[in-house]
C-alpha cells in the first residue's frame, strides 16, 4: 500500500519566541535595577467588565511579574465617563514612578477613545497608539512600535523569514495592527499590499503574498485559495467558536481536542485563517492560540523597559 505523505505547514511557535524575548527583557531589567536602582513600572487601566479584556490585562500583569517589571492594575467601572478616565490618565502622566501607561481597548461606548489615547504622554505610550508615535512610525522614524506588529516582526526575524523583497499582503487596515504592520514591513523593504473590505478579487491579491498577515476579525475567513503555496501565514485573529460542526471543519487533525474544549468550557479559539486549509497550502503558519497573542504581551514588556530607559536618558 502506498501512503501519500500529506503536507502540513510548519507551526511558528509564539510561545518559544515570547519566552526568549521575555528572558532578554528580564536580564535588562536586572541590570537596570543593579546599576541604576531603577525598576520599570507599568500602569494597566481596565474599564468595564469585558471578559476578554480582563484576561488580556491579567496576562500582561503576569508577564510583568515574570520579567521583574512593577505593575499597577487600575479597574474602573463600566459607567466611567470620558472625563473620569481622562483624569486617571492625567494623574498617571504626572506620576514620575510610572513608565508605561496602557489603557485596554475596547473602551465602553460612552467613552471617546481618541480623547483618551491622545491624552497619554507619548513618552509613556507603550501601546504606541498616540498620534505622535503612530505618525513617527508612518514616517519611517519609529519610536514606540505597537506591540502586535512589533511581535510579528520579531517572530519573522527569529524564524529567519526573509522580509526584504518579499511580497507581503496585509488584510485589514486597523490602527492597532493593519496599518502599523504594513509600515514596518515596508520599512524592511517588503513590497506591501494592504487589503480591506472593498478590495476586488481578494483571493487573487492575497495569493501573490510570500508573507500573508490576516488581521480582520472574521473567523477562518482566509481559505486555502487565498494562500500562495508555501507562503508564511500570520494569523492575528482571535475568534470564539462554539459550534461543533464548525470546529470539525476548521481543525481537521486537531478537531477532537477542539471539540472536547467546546464541550468542557463552551468554546474554542480560531483565528482569521482557516487552520486546516493553511496546513495544506502554507509553508509556515502561526497557531491560535499560541501564536501572535503571546508576542503582543512580550513586546509590551520590551516597550515598558524601553520607556523606563528613555525617560531617564539611558
Ligand atoms: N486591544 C486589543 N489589542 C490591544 C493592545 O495591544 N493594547 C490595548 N491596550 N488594547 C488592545
Amino acid at each position: 500500500m502506498i501512503v501519500k505523505e500529506t503536507h502540513r505547514a510548519e507551526i511558528l511557535d509564539g510561545r518559544a519566541a515570547a519566552a526568549e524575548i521575555k528572558s532578554e527583557v528580564a536580564v535588562e531589567v536586572t541590570v537596570l535595577k543593579s546599576e541604576y536602582g531603577v525598576t520599570p513600572r507599568l500602569a494597566a487601566v481596565l474599564v468595564g467588565d469585558d471578559a476578554a479584556s480582563a484576561v488580556y490585562v491579567r496576562n500582561k500583569i503576569r508577564a510583568c511579574e515574570e520579567v521583574g517589571i512593577a505593575s499597577d492594575q487600575l479597574l474602573l467601572t463600566a459607567t466611567t465617563t470620558t472625563d473620569e478616565l481622562l483624569s486617571v490618565v492625567v494623574a498617571l502622566n504626572q506620576n514620575d514612578e510610572v513608565d508605561g501607561i496602557l489603557v485596554q481597548l475596547p473602551l465602553p461606548k460612552q467613552i471617546d477613545d481618541s480623547v483618551i489615547i491622545e491624552a497619554i504622554d507619548p513618552a509613556k505610550d507603550v501601546d504606541a497608539f498616540h498620534p505622535t508615535n503612530a505618525g513617527l512610525l508612518a514616517m519611517g522614524r519609529p519610536r514606540f512600535v505597537p506591540c502586535t506588529p512589533a511581535g510579528i516582526i520579531e517572530l519573522l526575524n527569529r524564524n529567519k523569514i526573509e522580509i526584504a523583497a518579499a511580497n507581503a499582503c496585509v488584510v485589514g487596515r486597523s490602527q492597532i495592527v493593519g496599518r502599523p504592520i504594513a509600515s514596518l514591513l515596508l520599512q524592511r523593504n517588503a513590497t506591501v499590499t494592504i487589503c480591506h473590505s472593498q478590495t476586488r478579487h481578494l483571493p487573487h491579491v492575497t495569493r501573490q503574498a510570500d508573507i500573508l498577515i490576516a488581521a480582520i476579525g472574521r473567523p477562518a475567513f482566509i481559505r486555502g485559495d487565498f494562500i500562495k503555496p508555501g507562503a508564511t501565514v500570520i494569523d492575528v485573529g482571535v475568534n470564539k467558536v462554539t459550534d461543533i460542526d464548525r470546529a470539525r471543519n476548521y481543525f481537521a487533525h486537531e478537531a477532537e481536542r477542539r471539540i472536547q474544549a467546546i464541550e468542557k468550557r463552551g468554546y474554542t479559539l480560531v483565528g482569521d485563517v482557516h487552520p486546516a486549509d493553511a496546513d495544506r497550502i502554507a509553508g509556515k503558519r502561526t497557531p491560535v492560540p499560541g501564536g501572535v497573542g503571546l508576542l503582543t504581551v512580550a513586546m509590551l514588556m520590551k516597550n515598558t523597559l524601553q520607556a523606563a530607559k528613555w525617560r531617564r536618558g539611558l
